[in-house]
């Protein structure tokens, strides 16, 4: 049988079901929290940060990522404040610089607030957020991708870097990841460390949104009132 906690989300209340992340309750009822490597019905590695929020304990807040946060009796969550935003912000920046020619990323950090990128453009193409490296183990079982290495070094590749009978060729790791939505044409070059803005001019419904709202089109979708 379920069992439901209430708690607070910016003041509001809510009965979330026990066992469920903050991410979870917040999409549940249409509070956008950006996120990227969340996946619903996935295990969650907290790997991306966007999803940050300020659980506030006793008075006292501490910021953490909300899909990683298990709901809790009477728990009190800041999803939007100023706080929160500035950092926020911040990481989308650190992500856009990471993989400047990502539609689905630009999307984000312009939902953000992003307004330019201050660190140097490194043009890579995968930003880590392992969506492909759970599907493909937890959805289907296959486990043919996984992280290797470390650091700087670290990356998604099949066993010993080679596509093997593992793979079942369903392409849900290409549908999944972020680097795949409408990529921009060419990588930014030095010295336009700017966002191009084309992105921003495509995103037609975002007079309607909420300020939070990140127009993410990461496939799940937040089922909020743009679907
Ligand atoms: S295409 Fe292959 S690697 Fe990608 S999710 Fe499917 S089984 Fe995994
Ligand atoms: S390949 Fe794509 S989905 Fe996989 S970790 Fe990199 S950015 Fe994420
Ligand atoms: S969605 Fe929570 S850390 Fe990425």
């Amino acid at each position: 049988m379920l069992q439901y906690v209430n708690m607070k989300i910016d003041g509001g209340d809510f009965r979330a079901t026990k066992g469920s992340s903050v991410l979870d309750v917040a999409i549940e009822y249409g509070i956008c929290i950006p996120h990227l490597c969340h996946v619903p019905n996935l295990s969650e590695i907290g790997a991306c940060r966007l999803c940050i929020v300020e659980h506030v304990v006793n008075g006292r807040s501490k910021v953490t990522t909300s899909c990683t946060l298990l709901v809790k009796e009477g728990m009190v969550i800041r999803s939007n404040t100023e706080k929160i935003k500035k950092l926020r912000r911040n990481i989308a920046e650190l992500l856009v610089a990471q993989a400047p020619n990502s539609r689905a990323i630009q999307d984000i950090a312009v939902r953000c607030g992003v307004k330019e990128v201050r660190y140097p453009f490194r043009n890579e193409n995968c930003v880590l957020c392992g969506r492909c490296v759970r599907v493909c183990s937890e959805l289907f079982g296959a486990k043919a991708i996984g992280f290797v290495g470390r650091g700087k070094d670290r990356r998604v590749e099949p066993p010993f870097g080679v596509l093997s009978d593992l793979c079942k060729h369903c392409g849900t790791c290409i549908d999944l990841c972020p680097m795949t939505f409408n990529p921009c044409e060419g990588y930014m070059k030095s010295g336009e460390e700017h966002l191009c803005g084309k992105c921003e001019s495509q995103m037609l419904l975002a007079d309607n949104l909420p300020e939070s709202c990140v127009w993410c089109e990461l496939g799940e979708g937040f089922q909020c009132s743009r679907y």
